[in-house]
């Protein structure tokens, strides 16, 4: 990837939207991380503002519900010292009819530069990256992707292990309707780590034999492997039919206990992207016990968002 340069500066990002992590090289994402490593700091100064977003406007443009990444890019917008509008579908115009693209560009008509976009269908923050000007970062797009959130994840290992290469990491759960599953394999496969996706088969997406990972139905097989663990949320409100027979069943086979714990490496990771669903993916003792590093993901989270709205607004003021 070629470095790009203007007025004597050198940047090795040069994209003006982030819309998934399948795209990206290992040298991107390392540059994104790195840039995050940069903007941690600011989080612990007595004055938790830094000015390179000063007059520009970031939308938070939610068509889902949302607790850490919506309010995760708030502070980090208002962190870098930029305008934030928070957009809902409840309380707007969508709900009068307006289409998503009348919404997008009745709002840059009001002078926006970067749109935050989380949507139930897949693809639509591609869409809007090709029909509006401002930089679109995607927030989460159907069971597409969530590059924030693997890039949080991948922050998080790296912070604590100090490399992904050679670890083995097990994603566990909803596969099949998990965009936090998509881009974690992606950038957790680029770091040089082995990833194993773990669940039942009916929630094994279709195209898993075509994707760089490993598949066990096994939780007990994987735990003694595993380095890493990220247990996934059942997204029961995507879920058609009945792709377990119980709560109860799913639990035993696939729950992080305190029992299936006593297999794992002493310094394993566990992990979850949140909400979590306590005592079907995991017992609540995991979910708070010294392994996890949960609380420590959303906290990564700020520094990861507060880079990323940084390098695309750099790319779009070097005109990529
Ligand atoms: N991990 C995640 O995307 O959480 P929210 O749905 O609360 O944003």
């Amino acid at each position: 990837m070629a470095a790009l340069k203007r007025k004597g500066r050198q940047t090795k990002w040069g994209h003006k939207h982030l819309l998934g992590l399948r795209e990206l090289s290992r040298e991107e994402i390392t540059y994104i991380l790195d840039t995050a490593e940069g903007f941690e700091q600011i989080s612990t100064r007595s004055v938790k503002k830094a000015p390179p977003l000063r007059g520009k406007v970031v939308v938070n443009l939610f068509f889902e519900d949302s607790t850490r990444t919506r309010n995760s890019f708030a502070l980090a917008a208002n962190r870098l010292s930029a305008d934030i509008i928070e957009f809902t579908k409840k309380s707007s115009s969508v709900s009068k009819g307006e289409t998503l693209l009348d919404t997008a560009r009745n709002l840059e008509a009001m002078g926006i530069d970067i749109v935050v976009i989380r949507h139930e269908a897949g693809g639509v923050p591609k869409f809007l990256s090709r029909n509006i000007k401002a930089c679109v970062v995607n927030a989460g797009d159907g069971y597409c992707e969530h590059p924030t959130q693997g890039l949080l994840d991948v922050y998080t290992i790296r912070k604590i292990k100090g490399s992904l290469d050679g670890l083995k990491i097990g994603i566990v759960g909803d596969i099949a309707h998990s965009r936090v599953a998509r881009s974690d394999m992606w950038a957790m496969t680029k770091l040089g780590a082995e990833v194993i996706l773990v669940g039942p088969p009916t929630l094994m997406p279709g195209e898993v034999g075509r994707l760089p990972v490993q598949v066990s139905y096994s939780l007990d097989e994987v735990i003694e492997q595993v380095d890493v663990i990220n247990m996934l949320r059942i997204q029961f409100e995507r879920l058609g039919g009945n792709p377990f027979p119980s709560i109860r069943e799913y639990s035993h086979y696939f729950g992080l206990t305190v029992e299936r714990m006593k297999k794992a490496k002493s310094d394993i990771l566990v992990m979850h992207p949140g909400p979590i669903n306590r005592g079907l993916e995991m017992e609540s003792e995991v979910a708070d016990g010294s392994n996890s590093v949960i609380l420590e993901q959303v906290t990564n989270g700020l520094a990861v968002r507060m880079a990323v709205l940084f390098l695309v607004n750099q790319a779009a003021a070097m005109k990529v």
